[in-house]
């Protein structure tokens, strides 16, 4: 094994390592960004303080508290909103030079459009943060909106729903650019629109909760012992027609603040905009046509939902032919509103899945049906991909990026996202909750896999790691822990470095030669 740069302990962790690695810092450009990611509505708590109004995931917990595990937390999260100053240290000890974070919809407007009045005292949070960033060396990577909605704007008009949302939108996006546009040069627009897409109208496990799924589908667990069930689907809906508008809107949503951007404040203050979108790669289960098909199309119902517009002006084929009506359409002016509107595309990276064909019953309505997970196949260990147990799958990700190369005309890419979690036990000692292996050797996997891509020529920008700390997981409450920080829930979220943390910081330390 040799992995330059880890200077200390490594022989520590080498029984975890897979395959034999070498990946240091300087194997990347020297421009490279390193970055820590995460979001303002699984951090910073306060949730009803500094003026901010409710966000569908606050008014989710209060009206479903059991859905969702030590939902008495949310509100508080791990306080981040107060505690930001401490965070930005913690920030620049570990090296990195950026950092992603979110802005809170309901936190600059508390009902959700400029009509209800901008709160100043959250536009001043956020110019502090910034500021304390920049004074410490560390670029801010902003997405406008990260998952928590402002709950005003489902009441008013039904959210994502309503085409109104896109203007509202643009509205906030407005504020953001005008407000910090001139410190922050890297936006994301949206983060994960197939996650409100699909698990707000589809499965119903985020909000609005929208489902009309047959009960008993297994979101997270086994069949047997189900942590997260789809649903509860009591909040009606129709999900063979509503995950397609929603995810129209954003991509409208995207486009729309993305030109105002571009025509108004892009030569001005020389920054970026981009949108965060989730991806698997899908590897075709046999070399049978079908299987292969079957890849594509979920390439096309994930990564090309989005991509196909942004990059070609209209939704994928295989979209048209099999959702058909039930797919909005985009009109000729809209067209040329999407069609090359990504300055960048933040990729958030996972794990990967097998592809199966599968004839569209019982439910051939639902997007969902198409997914054929390693379970499904029967190949849980991976013994097939060389996946290892929890289905990761490093090379999944040099894959992905050279499909998204080829497909998408190389675009630039940040990985906005690639983290492991582990979950919460509170029965070990600190000692051993803070030991975390598992994670460092996820990480040197994914890097070295990264590395391999951009010298295929892939334009991969940077690297994000989900999550800084350990925090609130969406759905999950805080079952998992992904952060390089542990968090400690009892002792005023106290923030401790794992292992993976220290070695965070020596591979960003390894060998600083410009190639
Ligand atoms: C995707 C989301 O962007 C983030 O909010 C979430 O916590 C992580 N992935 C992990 O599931």
């Amino acid at each position: 094994l040799t992995a330059g740069g880890f200077t200390s302990g490594l022989n520590l962790y080498s029984s975890v390592f897979l395959e034999e690695l070498d990946v240091t810092r300087s194997d990347f450009p020297a421009d490279f960004t390193f970055g820590v990611a995460t979001s303002a509505g699984q951090t910073e708590g306060s949730a009803r303080e500094g003026g901010r109004g409710p966000s569908t995931w606050d008014h989710r917990v209060d009206i479903l508290p059991d859905a969702i595990i030590n939902s008495d937390k949310f509100s508080t999260a791990i306080d981040s909103y107060r505690l930001y100053k401490e965070d930005i240290k913690i920030i620049k000890e570990l090296g990195v030079n950026s950092y992603r974070f979110s802005i809170s919809w309901s936190r600059i407007l508390p009902k959700g459009s400029l009509s209800g009045g901008i709160n100043q005292e959250g536009v001043d949070h956020y110019n502090s943060l910034i500021d304390e960033l920049i004074r410490n060396g560390i670029k801010p990577f902003v997405t406008i909106l990260h998952s928590d909605f402002p709950q005003a704007l489902e009441e008013k008009y039904g959210g994502y729903l309503n085409h109104s949302f896109v203007n509202d939108f643009k509205d906030y996006s407005e504020i953001c650019f005008k407000s910090f546009g001139d410190r922050v040069k890297n936006w994301f627009t949206v983060n994960e629109p197939t996650v409100s897409a699909v698990y707000g109208y589809e499965l119903g496990i985020a909000p609005p909760g929208k489902c009309s799924l047959k009960e008993g589908v297994c979101v997270f667990g086994s069949p047997e012992n189900c942590l997260v069930p789809a649903g509860p689907c009591n909040f009606g809906g129709d999900s063979s027609t509503e995950p397609y508008i929603v995810a129209h809107n954003q991509i409208l949503a995207h486009a729309t603040a993305a030109k105002l951007y571009k025509e108004k404040y892009q030569a001005q203050q020389k920054g970026e905009i981009g949108i965060v979108l989730a991806s698997k790669y899908y590897v075709p289960l046999s070399e049978s046509h079908e299987d292969k098909i079957a890849a594509e199309r979920l390439f096309d119902f994930n990564l090309g939902w989005f991509m196909e517009p942004f990059v070609y002006g209209d939704y994928p084929k295989s979209m048209k032919e099999s959702v058909k009506e039930r797919l909005p359409s985009f009109s000729a002016q809209e067209k040329s509103l999407i069609k090359g509107c990504l300055d960048f595309v933040g990729i958030n990276y996972y794990t990967s899945t097998y592809a199966r064909h599968k004839t569209p019953p019982p439910f051939e309505q639902l997007r969902y049906s198409l997914d054929v997970s390693a379970e499904e196949t029967g190949m849980k260990d991976g013994v097939f991909l060389g996946m290892d147990r929890e289905g990761h799958w490093p090379e999944g990700l040099q894959k992905l990026m050279e499909y998204i190369k080829e497909k998408y005309q190389n675009p630039k890419i940040y990985i906005s996202e690639n983290g492991l979690f582990t979950i919460r036990n509170d029965e070990l000692s600190l000692a051993d909750q803070l030991k975390d292996p598992e994670r460092i050797s996820f990480i040197v996997r994914h890097l070295y896999r990264l590395d391999k891509a951009i010298k295929n020529g892939v334009n991969v920008k940077g690297y994000f790691y989900w999550s800084l700390f350990d925090d609130f997981e969406w759905g999950m409450g805080f079952l998992h822990r992904y952060g390089l920080y542990y968090i400690d829930f009892d002792h005023n979220n106290r923030r401790i470095p794992k292992q993976s943390a220290e070695w965070f910081k020596a591979f960003l330390q390894s060998d600083h030669v410009t190639r």
